[in-house]
């Protein structure tokens, strides 16, 4: 069943539609990426389903309730939350500071969050007082993505988790990412390395000039030659 599905969304940025009628939907439970080249509008998708983007057309449904022009406060409150791909952490502050800033709205006590967040992410453990800024890339990324969990999320959106991050350091966040979604939280992701992510993912969408390519499961998109030779580097 789909926890959010996108529907028909157009929208764009005041100058005109950038996404054309745009389909995305993510079942309960899965991995679902999407690829394409630059400017092919996989960030505008994410911006529009976080509410920073208003759709002129369309709907997004999340655990059935239309979504769209709701505000990003309100829409993370739901349980839909978005590491954007750049300054995603805030650097002046400690590890340990970020992770509760994206508690500040919890009404509980949100230490024992804090400590499950961890746990999916214990090498942070060593750096809880040490700014964030400080960190390396690969733990900036950890951080960005702890500090979406605060919450109770459902879906979490990464935009190019493992973008500027050296070949072993993308392959503990691909990790992070398999066991973020094993503790039972759906993903939708934007990956330039397409075919890494698809590896690990249940179904993809190819989105090019603001549009839907393409869509299937994650193995057959690696397996169809031409959206190989187009998309996935031969
Ligand atoms: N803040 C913005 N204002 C105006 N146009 C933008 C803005 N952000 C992105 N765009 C334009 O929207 C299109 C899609 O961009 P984007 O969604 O970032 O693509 P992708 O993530 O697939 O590389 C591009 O043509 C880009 O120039
Ligand atoms: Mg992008």
């Amino acid at each position: 069943m789909a926890i959010l599905e996108a529907k028909g969304i157009t929208a764009g940025y005041g100058g005109g539609d950038i996404l054309k009628e745009v389909n995305v939907y993510v079942d309960d439970g899965e991995i679902v990426c999407l690829i394409g080249p630059n400017g092919a509008g996989k960030s505008t998708v994410m911006k529009t389903i976080f509410g920073l983007l208003t759709p002129r057309l369309g709907s997004i449904e999340f655990l059935g309730e239309n979504i769209a022009g709701m505000n990003p406060d309100l829409i993370v409150k739901k349980g839909i939350s978005y590491v954007p791909q750049t300054e995603n952490v805030f650097p002046t502050l400690t590890v340990l500071e970020n992770l509760e800033m994206g508690a500040f709205t919890r009404k509980d006590n949100y230490r024992k969050r804090v400590e499950q967040v961890l746990d999916l992410f214990p090498d942070l453990k060593k750096y809880l007082g040490k700014r964030a800024g400080s960190l390396s890339g690969g733990q900036r990324q950890m951080i960005a993505m702890g500090r979406a969990l605060m919450l109770d999320t459902k879906v979490l959106m990464l935009d190019e988790p493992s973008a500027g991050l050296s070949p072993l350091l993308v392959d503990m966040i691909f990790e992070k990412v398999q066991d973020v979604n094993k503790s039972g939280v759906s993903i939708l992701m934007v990956e330039q390395n397409a075919k890494a992510a698809l590896a690990f993912s249940d179904r993809g969408y190819v989105l090019a000039t603001g549009q839907n390519h393409f869509e299937d499961k994650a193995s057959s998109i690696l397996a169809n030659e031409e959206i190989g030779k187009l998309y996935l580097g031969g």
